[in-house]
């Protein structure tokens, strides 16, 4: 699709038919260039037992086309229909305590369920085969959101499905116990028909067992994804994709081995006022969408004007917040904006939740504040296509995520997010544009690399990073990182073991800190939750903890290491502390900034491609700013000679370019 297209997922069905063709009409005045139908359809379209009635979603798919709109046309098949349900009640999810979940909500599904699959893939291959070649299909839409509720399953189908998984993967039951470390508490198995999915026990579960029970849930998920795809490309040449959940509060999927199988990658983002700083998770999870991407323009095929109804206080979005919101995935690599959904439900569990057109109508600010976006996303056509380019790495990884957050560990609230969090944060307050990747991504080209908590790692990844610090990169480790490999097996020798001799430490023991406890550092920053007894064996130490359990310890060094610099927090800064702390080393590094720093409420990132470049330029503060670029502003057409005003919470967006 050309330019930045504005999209929204259209629910239909629950509107009557006199309401499809105001709806239409709207969505041509908005500017709605891409529509998502069919999401949660199948009821509708299979309302009996193999009995097909695509009738009304011809009607729509007619009335769009006529209308110049594309179609992201879902599959369907991400919430069975109670006479799915009621007919084979053993697809239904079973829970960690071995009790089955009801359908009633949404994704009553095992994803290990042949049942299931089998009943998903009848559906998909009639609605492939009528729309495979329909001239209006721009995108499909596998099933929803996959893995957003029933991602961990623990009925028997699952438990199979994990053992031949197992099977797969360790080949004998042998190297399933040393992988698994089984001799411990007599857990050795004699067979892998032996092997149960880590149902709730009456103690500490087996952390080998965890963290590939997560591996294989996330693979079930993707292989069901497949089949549907698989379905689709037999019939039809349009690109397909799901929509991802890079967000804070859904863990289960381990998106980079998703992420190739998508022909554009698709993420869905809200914001979430659990958090401290909400805006700064966008920013990240925008980023990290585009680490998933391969830094190619992806898709934000989700996101709210407003409200949420699925938080315990759901905030409205303040005037502008929503422009903020878009413009903030579009400077991150987004090449659409899209929102759940068109027209604020009157029914159901989701009739709270904001939507394009709200309960009150079109006589709304937040109608008016639709109709500025799609002008501005007409006004930005050209940024299509161009990417951002990021002289930091940040690594993230999910299955440091598992093995960080699973059972019996050093600390409660140690979470692996909140760590890449605190250093993003910290990185983006600096005014800094950071890529967010995998480990084992070729780091060669970044001048700094940030490894935050990266507990779980395996052996090749280690080296990748510490090669890279070798050949003259700049790394910051913080703590918790290199302690265990991908068997959840701790590395000898003292932490962080993958990582000691490239940072020049060692440590002998965790000491956690209690919740309000707080330590001092001889430099005058303050950390929380943990610190470890460090020593330096080749590292300069930068600071010590001048109070707490380890006075006189090092809390941050910083090592030569082959052509290299690495750093490491042996603690948790507080925000101030760790931004200083990576200021140094971006400074150190030769970073250069795209944007001032601030207290995070300024953004400034590029996108370009070939010869062109745009700046934007992100105000979420209370007051106006001035940024330094020449050009002309993509929205007022304006020039921008040498000095650009942005006002309180505006956003703009410029082409750098002489001016004649
Ligand atoms: C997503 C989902 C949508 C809608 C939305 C509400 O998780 O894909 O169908 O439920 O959240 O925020």
């Amino acid at each position: 699709m050309a330019g930045i297209s504005l999209g929204c997922d259209y629910n239909f069905e629950q509107w009557p038919p006199a309401v499809w063709a105001e709806d239409v009409a709207l969505m041509r005045t908005a500017g709605i260039d891409l529509v998502a139908v069919n999401i949660f359809g199948w009821a509708s379209i299979e309302p009996r037992p193999g009995e097909y009635d695509f009738s009304t979603l011809d009607t729509i798919i007619a009335l769009l086309h006529d209308n110049g709109i594309r179609i992201n046309l879902g599959t369907g098949t991400s919430s069975p229909p109670p006479w799915l349900t009621t007919r084979h009640p053993e697809i239904l999810p079973v829970a960690a305590d071995g009790t089955t979940r009801s359908p009633g909500g949404r994704q009553a599904w095992c994803p290990s369920s042949p049942v299931f699959r089998e009943h998903a893939l009848a559906l998909v291959e009639q609605v492939a085969r009528r729309y495979g070649d329909h001239p209006a299909i721009a995108l499909w839409h596998v099933s929803n959101e996959l893995g957003c509720h029933n991602a961990l399953c623990y009925d028997e189908a699952s438990a199979e499905a994990f053992r031949a998984w197992l099977v797969r993967r360790y080949g004998s039951i042998d190297a399933l116990n040393h992988a698994w470390g089984t001799s411990f508490w007599s857990q050795r198995y004699t067979g892998f028909a032996e092997v149960q999915p880590p149902r709730l026990a009456l103690s500490l579960r087996n952390p080998g067992q965890l963290v590939d029970f997560q591996r294989f849930s996330s693979d079930a998920l993707l292989d069901h994804y497949r089949a549907e795809a698989a379905v689709l490309r037999r019939h039809s040449s349009a690109p397909v994709t799901t929509n991802f959940m890079v967000t804070a509060h859904i863990r289960a999927l381990d998106y980079w081995s998703w992420a190739p199988e998508m022909d554009v990658v698709a993420n869905d983002h809200y914001l979430d006022h659990r958090l401290g700083d909400p805006d700064a998770e966008l920013s990240f999870a925008a980023d990290l969408t585009r680490g998933l991407a391969g830094g190619r323009p992806w898709m934000l095929m989700e996101q709210s004007t407003g409200a949420v109804n699925w938080q315990p206080y759901n905030l409205a979005k303040v005037p502008g917040q929503m422009l903020r919101n878009s413009l903030t995935h579009v400077a991150r690599g987004a090449d659409s904006v899209c929102f759940f959904q068109w027209r604020a439900s009157a029914q159901g569990a989701e009739k709270f939740h904001s939507a394009l057109v709200p309960h009150a109508g079109t006589d709304t600010a937040g109608w008016r504040e639709v109709l500025e976006l799609s002008t501005t996303l007409d006004a930005l056509a050209e940024v299509a296509g161009t990417t951002v380019r990021a002289e930091v790495a940040i690594l993230f990884s999910w299955e440091s995520w598992w093995a960080t957050d699973t059972e019996a560990r050093p600390s409660q609230d140690v979470r692996y997010l909140d760590q890449v969090h605190a250093a993003y944060r910290a990185v983006r307050r600096l005014g800094v544009t950071a890529d967010v990747v995998a480990p084992g991504t070729d780091l060669s080209r970044y001048r700094l690399v940030i490894v935050p908590c990266l507990h779980m790692v395996s052996d090749e990844d280690a080296a990748a990073i510490n090669t890279y610090v070798a050949d003259g990169g700049h790394a910051v480790v913080t703590f918790y990182s290199g302690i265990v490999d991908l068997a959840d097996r701790v590395r000898p020798g003292g932490y962080p073991g993958a990582f000691r001799e490239m940072l020049g430490v060692v440590a002998e023991e965790f000491f956690p800190l209690l919740p309000g406890h707080q330590v001092t550092l001889t430099g005058g920053a303050t950390a929380t939750l943990w610190t470890e007894h460090l020593r330096a064996t080749t590292a300069e130490i930068v600071d010590r903890y001048a109070d707490g359990p380890l006075p006189g310890v090092p809390a941050v060094t910083r090592n030569s290491h082959g052509q290299g610099t690495s750093w490491y927090v042996a603690t948790a800064l507080d925000d101030d502390g760790l931004r200083d702390l990576l200021r140094a080393a971006v400074r150190g590094a030769g970073v250069r900034a795209t944007g001032p720093e601030s207290d995070g409420s300024v953004e400034v990132v590029r996108r370009t491609g070939g010869d062109r470049s745009y700046v934007f330029v992100i105000n979420h503060g209370r007051q106006d700013i001035e940024h330094p670029v020449t050009g002309r502003d993509l929205v007022t057409g304006e020039a921008v000679p040498g000095l650009l005003k942005v006002g309180a919470g505006a956003v703009r967006v410029v082409r750098e370019e002489p001016l004649g």
